[in-house]
């Protein structure tokens, strides 16, 4: 069978993990890595073996030996890159947040539409195989009619400066991590019609390294009368947190990702390279990329182009989550509710400048 190729833009964390995944793909191989760091991008296809480097998004979007480009940069960087791909004739997979502003995510989406080119929203979590299972049993009837829904993902905080910066992020943990927890909201309740938003947000471990929000909290209401209660945050020390709960009128359903269902270990010394962070009780990961669902979604998205399917998450999906996490900053600044369809009538250049700068008409 003929494989795709792929290229990978980006040689850092998600870059290798969307190596790793793709490792596992069906009808796909990656053939190429792009990143402006030379020493990074050089690691990166050394470890793992690739044969073609370029020294930037557009020469490899420029090259004809590659098929489908996925997008492991900064924020900022998304809707120029997406768009640079799709015009050169290529497939492209963008990370989550899809991009900083609704004109941009209109951008992809008109651009996607007339190139006749994908754009896919890597979210993985809506391919995870514990919270798919979770959904499969809410779908069945096995907890009756959902009422709620909630999730929540949280760390300590991320590793490069870039995602403390408004600049190159577009706000804080909303940004991060609590398109996460929105885009499986939605996905698990098959994608119904936003009502409202109401959130709290705020500034509570990192206040000496960036203004930006390293915890928040999002209130969804449903047309359909479903509401989510999702949290993202920075601040949780202990380790990550990647959980789903779902009430339903006959039941309730509980999902921890991280913790139960695998290896749970007491060591006294602690086993990895810094052993406090395996002392004690701990819940050893294993086969980590497939757990969280990157290969699955890598094959779903090679799918979609060898059989000309609808793709499960795309850019229109990314833009109603850009929405909900605007509403969300626009909701913590004002203290109110904000109805859907979403308006709104203050300037920004970027979704945290609504709740970080005084609002002006
Ligand atoms: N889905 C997930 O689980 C997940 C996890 C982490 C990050 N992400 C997303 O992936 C993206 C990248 O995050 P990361 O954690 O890999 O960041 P990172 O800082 O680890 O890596 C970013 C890489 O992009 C490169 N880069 C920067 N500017 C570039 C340019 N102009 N051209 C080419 N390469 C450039 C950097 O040199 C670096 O190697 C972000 O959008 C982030 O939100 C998703």
């Amino acid at each position: 069978m003929e494989k795709l190729r792929v290229g990978i833009t980006g040689a850092g964390f998600i870059g290798q993990v969307h190596y790793d995944a793709f490792s596992k793909v069906i009808g796909a191989e990656v053939v190429a890595i792009a990143d402006v760091d030379k020493k990074r991008r050089d690691q990166f296809a050394k470890r793992n073996n690739i044969r073609l480097k370029f020294d930037s998004l557009k020469q490899m979007a420029e090259s004809d030996e590659v098929d489908v480009i996925t997008l492991g940069v900064p924020n900022y960087l998304h809707k120029e890159f997406a768009v640079t791909c799709m015009k050169n004739g290529k497939h492209v997979i963008i990370e989550k947040p899809l991009c900083l502003t609704l004109d941009e995510a209109d951008e992809i989406i008109e651009v996607s539409k007339k190139s006749n080119r994908y754009a896919f929203y890597a979210e993985e979590l809506c391919f995870i195989p514990k919270f798919v299972r979770a959904k499969e049993i809410v779908d069945a009837g096995g907890i009756g009619r959902p009422y709620m829904i909630k999730e929540w993902e949280k760390h300590a905080g991320p590793y490069s400066p870039w995602f403390f910066k408004r600049e190159t992020a577009g706000g804080g943990i909303m940004m991060d991590m609590g398109c996460h927890a929105i885009e499986f909201a939605r996905w698990f309740l098959n994608k119904p019609k936003v009502k409202s938003v109401y959130a709290q947000v705020n500034l509570v471990l990192h206040k000496k390294i960036t203004k930006l929000d390293d915890n928040v909290i999002i209130l969804i209401e449903f047309e359909n009368g479903v509401v989510a209660n999702l949290e993202a945050s920075w601040a949780l020390k202990g380790g990550m947190d990647s959980v789903m709960e779902c009430y339903g009128t006959e039941g309730v359903i509980y999902a921890d990702l991280l913790r139960g269902g695998g290896i749970k270990c007491y060591s006294e010394r602690g086993f990895t390279p810094n052993p406090e962070e395996s002392r004690g009780w701990t819940f050893p990961e294993y086969d980590w990329n497939y757990q969280n669902g990157y290969p699955q979604e890598m094959q779903h998205f090679i799918d979609c182009i060898l059989h000309n399917k609808e793709p499960m998450e795309s850019a229109k999906d990314g833009k109603v989550v850009l929405e909900i996490m605007i509403a969300a900053y626009l909701s913590a600044a004002t203290g109110k509710k904000i109805e859907f369809p979403l308006k709104v009538p203050y300037k920004y250049k970027y979704p945290v400048d609504l709740w970080l700068y005084p609002l002006k008409r």
